[in-house]
């Protein structure tokens, strides 16, 4: 291996990851194979198997991987199995744990329409036809992170829950400049969601958003509480361009985005820190439903290194070879179950990666 060799984590997890990933990582054989692109992959554990093995959801081991490479390629965490551990060990804190420690804090999230797809989306073609949205989600603070947090025993012995949504207008202003980049690079238009009208926190969140958008007026901003952006999602979604939100209300969006996109097997994502070093993973969970039967749709994993190809690895030309050689094959009829409708044909989650694999070396 020469010195510019790049090295990818490859951390596949529980469920359904380990199937996907799979497919993802046929991919990135393929780029190393028909286009010469130098890499060397490392596995990782991470979640419930690694909690498994080792009694931690995030081994140090997988962290020093992680820190050490180029960049990450995460499958999903967490399951059943799992679900009564102790919440500090539970491998959705594997997941949490791994973003924070390497300061991931822009989570992209792109919910594209594949015209192919039109008819798998559970709302009306001419809705969704043409979408093209990025959820900016604030990845490493907020509800998710903040303190204090627990479940304490009140005097009248009633035990009670409570969690801390934090923002400090420095962590706002960084996520904003994220959003505000991208959509430089798109339509411009940035809209920032919030419940301002409720909350003290997202008051500042607010705030803060507007100073930057006056001191960056070549992109327009516009502001929305987070009640009506989810209707506004299903009601008219392609009047969004970028969308930027906190932590929670990001999580909670992006999954709504995704139906409008046929099925959320079909989205992934990139989440990056400050200096563009990126881990890569669908935005969905580990489908323990149907993990282990070769159903998965392995789409989103592979639109995953597409992104990672784009932002991590400098390599725009291979990332847009991965996304027509998606396109390619939802073109020839193949869907997985997830996004199957009338007379297209079904395929598992190996044919579906094999067709995608034969569509990328086989690109003129
Ligand atoms: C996501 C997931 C995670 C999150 C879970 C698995 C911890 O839902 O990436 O959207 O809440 O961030
Ligand atoms: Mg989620």
């Amino acid at each position: 291996m020469s010195m510019t060799t790049i090295k990818i984590a490859i951390v596949p997890g529980d469920g359904i990851g380990p199937e996907i990933v799979s497919e993802a990582v046929k991919v990135l054989s393929c780029l190393r194979r028909e286009f010469g692109l130098e890499i060397e992959l490392e596995e990782g554990l991470i979640g419930g198997v690694a909690y498994d093995e080792t009694g931690c959801p995030l081994p140090d081991k997988t962290l020093a991987l992680a820190r050490e490479a180029d960049a990450v390629l995460l499958g999903a965490v967490g399951g059943p199995k799992w679900e009564s551990l102790d919440i500090q060990v539970r491998p959705e804190k594997g997941l949490l744990g791994i973003r924070s420690a390497l300061g991931l804090f822009a989570n992209l999230r792109p919910a594209i329409l594949y015209p192919q797809l039109a008819d798998a989306s559970t709302l009306k073609a001419d809705v969704v036809s043409g979408l093209d949205i990025l959820i900016v989600r604030e990845l490493t603070g907020g509800i998710y992170f903040g303190q204090p947090r627990g479940v304490r025993t009140l005097e009248t012995g009633e035990r009670q829950g409570f969690n801390t949504l934090v923002y400090s207008e420095s962590e706002i202003r960084r996520i904003g400049k994220v959003a505000f980049d991208i959509a430089r690079k798109r339509g411009r238009r940035v809209c920032s969601v919030d419940k301002a009208n409720v909350l003290e926190c997202t008051e500042l969140w607010r705030e803060v958003m507007s100073e930057f958008g006056m001191r960056n007026s070549d992109v327009e901003l516009t502001h929305m509480y987070v009640d009506n952006a989810a209707m506004q999602l299903v009601r008219a979604p392609k009047q969004f361009d970028v969308i930027v939100t906190t932590n929670m209300f990001g999580d909670i969006l992006s999954d709504c985005a995704a139906m409008l996109t046929g099925s959320i097997g079909m989205l992934p994502s990139a989440s990056l820190d400050q200096n563009g070093k990126g881990m890569y993973e669908p935005i969905h969970g580990s489908a323990p439903d149907i993990a282990g039967q070769g159903v998965a749709n392995p789409l989103a994993t592979i639109l995953s290194v597409a992104m990672m190809l784009r932002y991590s690895l400098d390599r725009e030309d291979l990332a847009s070879r991965i996304e027509k050689a998606v396109r390619d094959t939802l073109d020839q009829g193949l869907r997985t179950p997830d996004i199957y409708t009338e007379k297209m044909t079904k395929v598992g989650t190996a044919q579906m990666g094999d067709a995608v694999v034969f569509a990328l070396a086989n690109q003129t």
